[in-house]
C-alpha cells in the first residue's frame, strides 16, 4: 500500500522555504550528459524520484551515476548502448529526450514509448518529425521506436507546430553533433531549456538564441564532459507560494529566480496577495480571501500548466467566479472530482474550468493522481477545515524534494504514514 499525508488544515503558513534545482532542468541535463564521454558533474539536482528513475536509465544506457547530496556526478562511456526500456520510460516521460541524444551520439536509438503523468495523450510527433527533417528514419515495432542515422544527423530548418518544450529539446541535443546548421524555429523559451543550452555550451556545443523563439546551433565534432548548476525550480517555488496565499499566511521562498515566475506572480498579486521580490527571493502575504480570476495556460513566459492545479485550488475559495483554460493538456482535469469531494465547486468544461468560489473546505480522504494535483490537494487540505488524508502520495515524491519536512518547517500540521 503506498504512503499517504495526513493534513491538519487551518494554520496560516509562516517563515522561510529554500527551493531546489528544477526538476525539469535535471532530468534534461542528466540526458544532456550522455553527449560527451567523460565525468560529469551536476550540482543543485533535487532528491526525487524522477532523478533516480532517470538515473536508471542512464544506467541502462551504460552511464555510472553516483549522488553526494546535491551533487550528481555522471560516467559516460565511450560507446553508449543506444536504448531505452519501457519499464524505466513508461515510468516518466521526459526519457524519450534520449531519443535525440542517442541518434546523435550513436547514429540510433531504440526507446520504448513514453508513459509518464496521466494527462491523456501526450504525443511526440513534433519530436520525430523534426529528427526526420535531420536524416533520421524511425520504424514502431511492438511498442519500441527504432530510430536510425547511420551516416550522422545533418543541420537543417525546423519549424515546430507549437513551442513544444520536450521536441526543442530532443531537436537541440540532436543538433549539437549534426553536421552543418540546424534552426529551430518556433522554439520553446523556457528558463529549463535555456540551462539546458547553457550546459551544452559549457560542453563545447555552438548555440545561439536559446530563450528567443529561434534557435541556431552550428554542430561540432564532439564535445567534452563538464559541470553544471542547475537553475532554481520555478514551480517548486509557485507552488510554495499559492500554499501561502492560500492559508493567508506570510512565507519568503528563498534561492529562486523571481524573474522566472512574472505570470505567476502577476496573477497571485491580482488574487489579492502582497508580494515583494528580491534576486533571489519572493515574499507572499496571502489575503483572507482571494479574489476571482481569469487565466490561460500558454508556453513560457505565460501562466505555466504545471502551476494551473494549484492555482484552481486558491481560487476555489475566492470571492467571486473564476475561468481557467487550459491550452496545453486539457487531460489534466482529474483532480477536480476530488477537490470538489473536499466542498470546493468547480466544473470542467471542453479546456475550461469554471470555479465557483466557496467559503470553506472540509476535508476528507481524497486521491493525487499526479504530482501537482497530489500538490493542490495538499494546499487545498492545509486550509479546509478538518483532517484531510492524500492517498497515493508517491506521486508527489516525483516532483517535490522534501514537500513535507519544507511544509511542516513553515507550520503545517502535515505527516506521512
Ligand atoms: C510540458 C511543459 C513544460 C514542463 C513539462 C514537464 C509547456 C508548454 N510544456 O512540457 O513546461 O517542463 O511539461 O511537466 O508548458 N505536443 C504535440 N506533439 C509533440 C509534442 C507536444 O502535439 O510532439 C503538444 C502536447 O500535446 C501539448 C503541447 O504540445 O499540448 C506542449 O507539449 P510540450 O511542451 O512538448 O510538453 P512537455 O515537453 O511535456
Amino acid at each position: 500500500m503506498s504512503d499517504s499525508l495526513v493534513v491538519q488544515g487551518g494554520t496560516p503558513l509562516s517563515g522561510t522555504v529554500a527551493v531546489g534545482g528544477a526538476k525539469n532542468a535535471a532530468l534534461k541535463h542528466m540526458v544532456a550528459a550522455l553527449m560527451a564521454p567523460g565525468r560529469h558533474q551536476i550540482e543543485n539536482v533535487p532528491e526525487i524520484l524522477d532523478v533516480e528513475i532517470m538515473g536508471r536509465v542512464l544506467e541502462h544506457v551504460g552511464a555510472l551515476c553516483r549522488r553526494d547530496g546535491k551533487t550528481l556526478t555522471i560516467d559516460v562511456p565511450e560507446h553508449p548502448i543506444p536504448e531505452a526500456p519501457l519499464e524505466l520510460v513508461r515510468q516518466m516521460r521526459a526519457s524519450i529526450l534520449v531519443l535525440g541524444a542517442l541518434l546523435a551520439r550513436t547514429g540510433e536509438a531504440r526507446v520504448a514509448l513514453p508513459g509518464g503523468d496521466d494527462f491523456g495523450s501526450r504525443p511526440i510527433d513534433f519530436h520525430i518529425e523534426g529528427l526526420e527533417a535531420m536524416g533520421a528514419t524511425f520504424d514502431l515495432r511492438h511498442g519500441v521506436l527504432y530510430g536510425a542515422a547511420p551516416d550522422g544527423l545533418v543541420g537543417t530548418d525546423v519549424f515546430l507546430e507549437f513551442p513544444s518544450v520536450g521536441a526543442t529539446e530532443n531537436l537541440l541535443l540532436a543538433a549539437v553533433l549534426a553536421k552543418g546548421v540546424t534552426t529551430i524555429g518556433n522554439a520553446a523559451r523556457e528558463p529549463e531549456l535555456v540551462d539546458l543550452a547553457q550546459y551544452l555550451g559549457s560542453m563545447g556545443a555552438k548555440i545561439d538564441g536559446a530563450g528567443t523563439s529561434t534557435i541556431e546551433i552550428h554542430g561540432v565534432e564532439g564535445l567534452t564532459a563538464a559541470s553544471h548548476r542547475t537553475v532554481p525550480d520555478r514551480l517548486e517555488a509557485g507552488t510554495y507560494l499559492v500554499a501561502a496565499a492560500m492559508t493567508a499566511g506570510t512565507v519568503t521562498v528563498s534561492d529562486c529566480r523571481p524573474e522566472h515566475l512574472r505570470m505567476e506572480l502577476r496573477k497571485l498579486t491580482a488574487a489579492g496577495c502582497e508580494i515583494t521580490t528580491s534576486a533571489t527571493s519572493v515574499t507572499l502575504t496571502g489575503p483572507e480571501r482571494p479574489v476571482a480570476l481569469d487565466i490561460s495556460t500558454l508556453p513560457y513566459p505565460g501562466f505555466h500548466t504545471d502551476m494551473h492545479p494549484q492555482m484552481v485550488t486558491l481560487l476555489s475559495v475566492a470571492e467571486g467566479t473564476s475561468l481557467v483554460t487550459e491550452n496545453i493538456y486539457a487531460g489534466r482535469f482529474r483532480y477536480l472530482g476530488e477537490l470538489n469531494r473536499m466542498g470546493a465547486e468547480i466544473h470542467a468544461d471542453g479546456q475550461h474550468v469554471v470555479i465557483r468560489g466557496v467559503t470553506q473546505l472540509s476535508g476528507c480522504e481524497v486521491d493525487a493522481c499526479d504530482i501537482r494535483a497530489g500538490a493542490a490537494l495538499t494546499i487545498a487540505a492545509l486550509r479546509a477545515e478538518g483532517e484531510t488524508v492524500i492517498r497515493d502520495a508517491h506521486h508527489l515524491d516525483r516532483g517535490y524534494d522534501g514537500w513535507v519536512p519544507k511544509l511542516a518547517s513553515l507550520g503545517a500540521d502535515i505527516r506521512r504514514v
